[in-house]
């Protein structure tokens, strides 16, 4: 075990090194042609609008996880701002940040290196174990009965009525995660939005998604005709992306050793911020958003996708969003400076990675500290070569050596839903996780992989065996535990 540890701090650096390359810096970013000044015309009055409600959700807890819950909460101050009021805003989060003991600033969450503190007054209405899948369709069904736990706040809206969801999380595809599982499905949200719609309470709804592989969530799934209008942080199979990480330039303040925020989200709350959203549509800010997030078109950037009813997007962001008073004069900001590009934006699946070292780096030489973090990091990396090799190894079990790694690496053309058969990727999900242990966050990443069994026609009791074979037993590393439960 000594011997073990005194080698990780080189194997620390050499897989962080491939973290923190050098990323290009692009100085023509965000650079708005002045032809962009919108009439100040207020076009939209309050009645005809009916109420507007949000939905907010951040799907992860942890500290390494900061980054979603400080989106969401500042989510909540944009709408607040806006003029929403607090019983139309509903708010899913963990709660674990603002008191975690690795908070340099207790009480205070932030969510950008300029910004101030965006968690006082943020409503708690579904917080720790209540937030889940669950209660998120209950509250958006505005089914009170079906709520457990939690304030008990449901999307009580009325069919003239517009409803504005935001998501921010890991995902992979077919996924998005949430801090007590399972996860959310792209098929069962689907129902669950087909309901909404069939039950005449909503004029329109706009959809949000920070994920990876957040594509997949739309991909082939949202059919025109239910008057909602989605956006997503990534394509169906990529990662989408951290920002203000250690190391970024901009970064956080020195004293945070985690990443404040995420690349798409930075970029659609950040624009909803300094505009008058009376006057800005929709479909300006997807192409605002879509601009930033690609980073340049550098490989740490990411493909913002548009899906469901287009013709939404004409719509001004007013009518979910409301606006700010105070940006009523407002006309065009066409400022690069204040969307600098992310010089080393990070994988959202790499935040955690990040975090630890942050942590390990910084901690006294023999400390306690510097030996917990190691340990973290340890832990994180040996779930991960675990997983990755365990999902190999089952697709080679299952096809063969040659076939068995095609078929885990299939990647449907655009436009097909990821898989045919949810209910078998539940199954092959949980059969999986019943021998090699809990898929836990960075396990998402191989959903298509399992997707694609089912695909290609594997049983629960090939999977079973398969498993079995793969994983003798389930490692100990508390990633791998399935004290929580399983994922689907
Ligand atoms: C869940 O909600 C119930 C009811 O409001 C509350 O008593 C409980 O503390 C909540 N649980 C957590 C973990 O927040
Ligand atoms: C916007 O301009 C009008 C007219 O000049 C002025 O009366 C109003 O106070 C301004 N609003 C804000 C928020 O500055
Ligand atoms: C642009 O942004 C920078 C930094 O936020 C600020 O110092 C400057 O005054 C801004 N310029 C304009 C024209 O708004």
């Amino acid at each position: 075990m000594i011997r073990y540890i005194a080698g990780v701090p080189l194997i620390l650096f050499l897989l962080l090194s491939s973290l923190v390359e050098s990323r290009q810096i692009f100085d023509d970013f965000l650079r708005l042609p002045s032809d962009h000044d919108f009439p100040r015309s207020n076009d939209v009055d309050d009645d005809q609008i009916g109420t507007r409600w949000a939905v907010l959700i951040a799907g992860s807890n942890g500290y390494w996880n900061y980054r979603h819950q400080a989106d969401v909460c500042h989510a909540y101050q944009v709408l607040k701002k806006g003029g929403l009021k607090d019983e139309n805003i509903i708010v899913f989060m963990y709660d674990d940040i603002a008191y975690h003991e690795e908070n340099p600033r207790p009480g205070v969450i932030i969510n950008s290196p300029y910004g101030g503190d965006v968690y006082a007054g943020v409503p708690k209405d579904y917080t720790g174990n209540n937030v889940t899948v669950h209660n998120f369709f209950a509250a958006l069904l505005g089914d009170r009965e079906a709520i457990t736990g939690g304030s008990g706040k449901v999307v009580d809206s009325g069919p003239n009525d517009h409803i504005f969801i935001y998501y921010s999380d890991h995902g992979g595809a077919g996924v998005l995660g949430m801090p007590t599982v399972p996860f959310l499905y792209a098929d069962t949200l689907m129902n669950t939005l087909k309901r909404k719609h069939a039950s005449r309470t909503y004029k329109s709804l706009v959809f949000y998604v920070e994920a990876c592989e957040s594509g997949s969530i739309f991909e082939g799934l949202l059919p025109e005709g239910l008057n909602i209008y989605a956006t997503t942080a990534s394509n169906a199979v990529e990662s989408s992306w951290g920002t203000y990480c250690p190391g970024d330039y901009p970064g956080p303040p020195p004293e945070y050793e985690t990443c404040l925020g995420d690349l798409y989200s930075a970029a659609w709350m950040e624009d909803s911020e300094i505009h008058n959203l009376r006057t800005e549509t929709l479909k300006h800010q997807y192409e605002l958003v879509k601009m930033r997030t690609s980073n340049g078109g550098s490989r740490y950037g990411s493909h913002v996708l548009q899906f469901g009813d287009k013709d939404l997007s004409k719509d001004k962001l007013y009518m979910y969003m409301g606006s700010n008073p105070a940006n009523e004069n407002f006309t065009y900001v066409d400022n690069n400076s204040l969307h600098p590009p992310s010089s080393k934006a990070v994988n959202q699946r790499d935040a955690d990675l990040v975090h630890f070292w942050e942590k390990f780096r910084k901690a006294p030489e023999g400390s306690q500290r510097k030996m917990e973090a190691q340990k973290l990091f340890m832990e994180a990396m040996s779930h991960r070569i675990h997983l990755d090799h365990s999902i190999k190894l089952v697709g080679k079990l299952l096809f063969g050596i040659e076939k068995g790694p095609e078929i885990l690496e299939t990647v449907r053309p655009a436009g097909q839903p990821l898989v045919d058969d949810w209910t078998c990727l539940r199954t092959l999900v949980r059969t999986f996780e019943m021998h090699c242990g809990s898929l836990s966050q960075y396990g998402m990443k191989h959903m298509r992989s399992i997707a694609n069994l089912c695909n290609a026609g594997t049983t629960a009791d090939q999977m079973s065996e398969a498993s079995a074979q793969a994983c003798p037993s389930v490692p100990s590393s508390p990633w791998s535990s399935l004290h929580r439960g399983f994922s689907a």
